[in-house]
């Protein structure tokens, strides 16, 4: 019955690969339902380290079969290759499936990714630009082209042909670029379908399957609630769903599966690309955290833009995917700071409100007002009790409960596995 959801809570990059990898240990199955190769997920465990864009962060248990839902938009180029690095290092690949529905990244998305970029100039939304937008695109206006497709490619060559004089036309005529080649797009569908074969499947067959079996899915979120293409910071975000409800689609799995939602947030606030971020420090405190934290992008090494933790995007979050408990991480990042200081209310047009709104214009012009804490001098890296926290450590996580309304199951101490303190049940 059971399925569990983590999801980020932020705008991504809150550390759902280490907490994934962290929680597999005791599932069955993980799945990725949405986004595609422009999510990073960090793991580091006994194999080493590892940045994984496609391949769901339970690869690394041999009891969890990993899934790559229909939500998921496949760079097949970037699975494979993530297919032959893991299995360099050792690890058994013969558990993933890929779901036969999921829309694949052409070579004309990336292209197009960048050209869309290129074109909205100083609106530039500061995409990941691994095409991951314009598969979406594609997936909706019913022109996309699906893993299932590459194994029947005598169906699939009119169907691209079709789909590829559009692609090039806006190519050419818009963007006044040279075309690309049907034959070489084709061709290179038919080395992805030789090699992506043997993993391509009906998942939600076995989802449903492991589900009734009683057997415990993990649902990994990729990207952050506000990214989402409907709650997010619209139109700064992301083309899914990386919200709760987004699994149910990306997976095909009833709702009432979903038994635990648990949100993952770093203990203060990062943001990568383009769109409003209230908290965003521009001083020396901001590149102090993004110095002791080395926050640059997983899958672009961009920097990534840095604040004190947001507490009116974290309720928000929290309520939009009704989280039944927090995991919080890089808690160690804030050591040692004299004080630390949460958002808890946003003070706009000479009011005080607690609700995040839903117009960027109006987000721009938001100031954070905070509440300031006494900081912690003793170190909290690596640790996993919480009665070793320090006391205003402990305060700090006491207030972000607070301010997100909802209690904590686990925090994160540390990037490695094992640096994990269980607060409360999760799965
Ligand atoms: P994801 O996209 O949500 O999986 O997060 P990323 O992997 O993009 O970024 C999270 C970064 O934080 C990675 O470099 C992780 O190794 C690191 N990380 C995760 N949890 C912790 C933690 O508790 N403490 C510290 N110091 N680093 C962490
Ligand atoms: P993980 O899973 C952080 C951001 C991009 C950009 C916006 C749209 O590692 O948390 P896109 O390429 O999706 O069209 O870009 O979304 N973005 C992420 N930011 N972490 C991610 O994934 C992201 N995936 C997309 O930076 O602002
Ligand atoms: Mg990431």
């Amino acid at each position: 019955m059971p399925a569990y959801a983590v999801i980020g809570g932020q705008w991504g990059d809150e550390g759902k690969g280490k907490v994934v990898d962290y929680l597999a240990q005791r599932a069955d199955m993980v799945a990725r339902f949405s986004g595609g190769n422009n999510a990073g997920h960090t793991v580091i465990n006994e194999l080493g380290e590892f940045k994984l864009h496609l391949v769901p962060a339970g690869i690394f248990w041999p009891q969890v079969t990993c899934i790559i839902g229909n939500g998921v938009v496949v760079d097949v180029d970037v699975l494979l290759g993530e297919i032959d690095e893991l299995r360099g290092r050792g690890v058994d690949v013969s558990r993933l499936w890929v779901s036969d529905r999921a829309h694949l990244i052409m070579p004309y998305h990336t292209l197009l990714d960048a050209l869309e970029e290129g074109a909205r100039g100083q609106g530039a939304l500061g995409t990941t630009g691994r095409g991951v937008g314009p598969a979406y695109v594609d997936k909706v206006a019913r022109i996309g082209i699906r893993v299932g497709d590459l194994l029947d490619l005598d169906r699939l060559y009119p169907r691209l042909e079709y789909v590829m004089r559009q692609k090039n036309a806006l190519l050419t005529k818009v963007y006044e670029r040279p075309p690309l080649s049907l034959e070489e797009v084709f061709e290179q569908c038919r080395r992805w379908a030789t090699r992506l074969a043997p993993f391509i499947g009906q998942v939600e067959y076995a989802v449903q399957k492991a589900l009734h079996e009683d057997k415990r899915v993990l649902l990994e979120g990729a990207q952050g609630s506000l990214l989402d293409l409907d709650y997010g910071t619209y139109p700064y975000v992301t083309s899914s769903h990386p919200t709760v409800g987004g699994a149910a689609i990306g997976l095909g799995l009833s709702p009432r599966h979903i038994q635990e939602i648990a949100g993952v947030f770093k203990a203060y606030t990062t943001r990568v690309g383009s769109g409003p971020l209230p908290t965003e420090l521009k001083d020396s405190v901001g590149e102090q955290i993004r110095k002791i934290a080395r926050e640059f992008g997983a899958t672009t090494g961009r920097p990534r833009r840095c604040g004190w933790f947001d507490g009116v995007a974290a309720h928000y979050s929290a309520t939009v995917n009704d989280f039944t408990s927090v995991i919080l991480t890089r808690l160690d990042v804030l050591d040692n700071f004299p004080s630390v200081k949460v958002c808890v209310a946003y003070e706009v047009d000479g009011k005080e409100t607690d609700q995040f709104p839903s117009d960027v214009s109006v987000l721009e012009r938001c100031r954070p007002v905070y509440k300031e804490i006494p900081g912690w001098h003793l170190p909290t890296a690596g640790m996993t009790r919480l009665e070793d926290l320090p006391e205003e450590a402990l305060a700090y996580v006491r207030l972000l409960e607070k301010v997100i309304a909802c209690p904590m199951s686990f925090i994160s101490t540390g990037p490695h596995r094992h640096e994990m303190i269980q607060v409360n049940n999760f799965l």
